[in-house]
């Protein structure tokens, strides 16, 4: 009873330790506007899946149907989401300023992008080997690549 009761103790000192560290940080080396941080998060998980979808186009062998559905419906539902975190021209990160003073052109790229994803994730719903899945797949990833020509600062990314 006592040890349980003092473990106890242990853990929520910690756990103020833990949050006290956490809020210092964020304080003094998190200038990132709150929209960058966000659509660089989602564009991140959109190269991470890309990526898994991707190792399986370039060696068929390895084309799991299962593990592709699950990569292009996650793709196709967040293809939506960073959009709305491109509004505030202060945020401005590593997009080029077109992003606004184009935003017209911006958006329907955007809307191209989603399109593009939407194709994909209805391919992949049915195929059973990569050849089904390809040039869905390769719509996709060029679209990626000429928004990124024209709206992101190059970057190691
Ligand atoms: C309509 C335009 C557009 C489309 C489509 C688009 N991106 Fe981006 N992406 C951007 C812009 C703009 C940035 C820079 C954002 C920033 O730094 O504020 C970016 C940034 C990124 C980054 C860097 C994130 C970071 O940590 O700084 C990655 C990775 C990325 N995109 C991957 C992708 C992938 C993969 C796709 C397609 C599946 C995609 N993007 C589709 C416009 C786009």
């Amino acid at each position: 009873m006592t040890q349980v009761h003092a473990n106890k103790s242990i853990k929520s000192i910690f756990g103020v330790t833990l949050m006290a560290a956490a809020l210092g940080i964020t304080a003094c080396s998190s200038p990132t506007h709150p929209d960058v941080k966000a659509r660089q998060d989602i564009m991140k998980n959109y190269g991470d899946s890309m990526k898994v979808m991707g190792g399986m186009v370039k060696e068929p062998d390895t084309f799991d149907a299962e593990v592709f559905q699950e990569q292009a419906a996650f793709l196709a539902e967040e293809s939506k989401t960073p959009w709305n975190h491109f509004v505030d021209a202060e945020a401005v990160g590593n997009a080029k300023e077109e992003v606004w003073s184009n935003n017209d052109d911006f958006i329907a790229r955007s809307e191209d992008f989603q399109q593009a994803s939407a194709e994909l994730n209805m391919a992949a719903s049915t195929a059973t080997s990569a050849s089904d899945i390809e040039a869905a797949f390769g719509a996709v990833g060029k679209s990626c690549k000429s928004c990124h020509d024209d709206y992101q600062v190059e970057t190691d990314n």
